[in-house]
């Protein structure tokens, strides 16, 4: 039989309906592969690898099972439906703003895949850029990035604008000129958020020190969620806690940084533990984060265990309140 025998397909009109073929019955992944995969190869699941497992787990450190727990957590935070904005603020200078900001978004960035942005809102002198190793350095700053906004449509074209580092957290830098940061108004800030929440799910505020400044003010008011640092002195406490009568704390973390010791920690947690704040954080004095900060060469893996951990729980605080 030739190619030319058989009989051509009726016209549509009288055939009547469109045929409908049998659908193909599905076979999903799991039929497929009945063993878990890691790394390419099947992971065996036998009465011994169990048995290994739970020995393993046995001799696991309590800092390693609490590590594993909190990776666990970052890694099951559901996404963002929209940009958040987290601002970091503190009546305090130095006790460590710009480092929290800093440190939460990377954790934001590198465990939960976020496309994440620190912005430096310091009226002068910020020292959020710096934090980037020089050659990532972007070279302009949130002043250039204001006026030539209309020009940029694409996230590739804001990269002479954001420095980018390892973890994928991209930061913003104030104009090294006071003077030009101090022409900013609310209102200009105000049309640098709108455009950058095109870009960012999530952007953290660094302010400069106090809280019932305009700018302060209207990171606040434009904030999802709060950040509020503070140190384990009494003096620092006692004006944070003032500083936290001006808050809408619903949705706010608060950050115990440069603790020594447990002494000085336990004071200051019970002397928030009447304030509406859910999370609370301690975060070690760490020489060597002090030095990876300042050499522009942050690694959260190469921290020690204790400087790690209180860093995931930072991150975990403030993912835990996304929306
Ligand atoms: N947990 C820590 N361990 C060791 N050093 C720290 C820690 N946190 C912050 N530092 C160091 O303390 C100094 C001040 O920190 P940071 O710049 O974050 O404070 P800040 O509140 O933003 O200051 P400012 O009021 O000047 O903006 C920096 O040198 C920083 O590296
Ligand atoms: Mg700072």
């Amino acid at each position: 039989m030739g190619f030319t025998d058989f009989d051509p397909p009726a016209p549509a009109a009288e055939r009547g309906s469109p045929p409908t073929s049998p659908k193909p019955a599905r076979v999903r992944r799991d039929d497929f592969y009945d063993t878990p995969i890691v790394d390419g190869k099947p992971v065996p699941n036998t009465p011994l690898t169990r048995l290994r497992d739970r020995l393993r787990a046995l001799f696991l450190t309590a800092g390693e099972r609490e590590e594993a727990h909190l990776e666990a957590s970052l890694r099951r935070l559901p996404g963002v439906s929209r940009t958040n904005i987290v601002a970091t603020l503190s009546p305090k200078g130095g006790c460590g703003k710009t480092t929290s900001t800093f440190l939460t978004g990377n954790v934001l960035a590198s465990h939960l895949r976020l496309r994440a942005l620190a912005v430096d809102l310091n009226p002068d002198f910020g020292t959020l850029a710096d934090l980037a190793p020089d050659r990532g350095r972007a070279p302009l700053s949130l002043v250039d990035l204001l006026r030539d906004k209309e020009g940029i449509s694409s996230p590739g074209e804001l990269r002479p604008y954001v420095s980018r580092l390892p973890s994928g957290l991209h930061l913003l830098a104030a104009p090294p000129d006071p003077a030009v940061m101090a022409q900013m108004t609310p209102e200009l800030y105000g049309e640098l958020l709108a455009f950058l929440r095109r870009f960012y799910e999530v952007i953290l505020l660094d302010l400069g020190t106090g809280v019932t400044a305009p700018i302060a003010t209207f990171a606040v008011d434009h904030a999802d969620q709060v950040v509020v640092v503070t140190t384990p002195e009494w003096i620092t406490n006692t004006k944070v806690q003032m500083a936290l009568g001006h808050l809408r704390l619903e949705h706010a973390t608060l950050v115990l940084n440069k603790v020594e010791g447990t002494a000085a920690q336990h004071a200051t947690e019970r002397q928030f533990s009447h304030d509406r704040i859910a999370q609370r954080v301690a975060v070690p004095a760490d020489l060597q984060l002090k030095t990876m900060l300042d050499s522009g060469t942050f690694s959260l893996p190469g921290l020690g265990r204790a400087t790690r951990v209180a860093i995931k729980r930072l991150g975990l605080a403030v993912g835990t309140q996304l929306a």
